[in-house]
């Protein structure tokens, strides 16, 4: 039986407060969507409320403590350790598109490194969570990356750049190495989740450029407590500054990471 520590708690706690609206929204979404003008305005008004409630609940918890959101930037905190990173939305174009995959996603950054994070998933009512040391959960299940060992034998998951986003010429030889070595290729369209299925084992792998810190940095935490590997595409570990990052088993990793790495040269030749 898993126990959750208090931080874990008042994580879980702002992002279920916060998913209760999101989940009115997308309902309505589900309405709008056939409407003229569309769902893109009222969308960006239920991202910015559920930031609202997560920044709430958050500093009621601990009002020391900084933050870095994505829609409301920096709020530096008396307590310099800490600080909080809220994506209150992954997974936006799914749920303007009344798509059901999308998350909120919190983590706590101790001394500048992810220390612990929260993912949930609204519609599956799935909470992932992990703190440093402590293990990796789905609800109340510990969970473990996937053991696959080969290539061919795995299921993948990727971020595919589009309109608007850098990268698209280096992205395009990586997809075609996956494509030649792998059993599936999916795009799911929530960073956020995509690392949080990673460490409960349904997606062998995921790599992905051109991210933001809250789009990873819990997913970070529950790959890592899963017993998984993470580092950039080519290896680093300067993810969260670069955004690039690549996440799988230890058996897999190196194989994944030579695989996009050679893409990346042959590209470059
Ligand atoms: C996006 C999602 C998506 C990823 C994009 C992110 P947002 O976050 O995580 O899967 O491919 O790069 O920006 O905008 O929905 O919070
Ligand atoms: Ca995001
Ligand atoms: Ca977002």
């Amino acid at each position: 039986m898993a126990l959750r520590s208090p931080l874990i708690n008042v994580m879980a706690g702002a992002a279920k407060k916060a998913a209760r609206g999101l989940l009115r929204d997308f309902g309505e979404v589900e309405q709008l969507q056939v409407s003229l003008k569309g769902p893109s305005d009222f969308v960006s008004a239920a991202d910015r409320r559920a930031e609202e409630v997560i920044r709430a609940e958050l500093t009621k918890a601990r009002p020391t403590f900084g933050f870095l959101m994505e829609e409301q930037g920096v709020v530096v905190g008396t307590d310099t350790s800490n600080r909080w990173l809220v994506d209150p939305l992954d997974g936006t174009t799914n749920f303007l598109h009344g798509i059901p995959q999308f998350a909120i996603s919190i983590a706590l950054e101790r001394d500048s490194k992810p220390f612990a994070g929260v993912i949930y998933d609204p519609i599956r009512d799935e909470m992932f969570w992990a703190e440093q040391g402590q293990g990796a959960y789905l609800n109340e299940k510990r969970i473990r990356v996937a053991n696959r060992r080969r290539l061919e034998d795995t299921v993948v998951v990727t971020g595919i750049p589009h309109r608007g986003r850098a990268g698209k010429e280096g992205y395009l030889p990586q997809l075609a190495a996956m494509m030649e070595l792998t059993s599936g290729i999916r795009r799911f369209g929530s960073a956020a989740l995509d690392l949080a299925w990673v460490a409960a084992g349904r997606f062998d792998g995921y790599w992905e450029g051109g991210l933001k810190p809250w789009d990873l940095a819990a997913g970070v935490v529950l790959v890592l407590e899963a017993g998984g590997t993470v580092s950039e595409v080519n290896g680093g570990q300067g993810m969260l500054h670069s955004g690039s990052i690549l996440a799988t088993n230890p058996v897999l990793h190196p194989l994944m990471c030579e695989a996009l790495v050679n893409a990346g040269s042959r590209s470059a030749l």
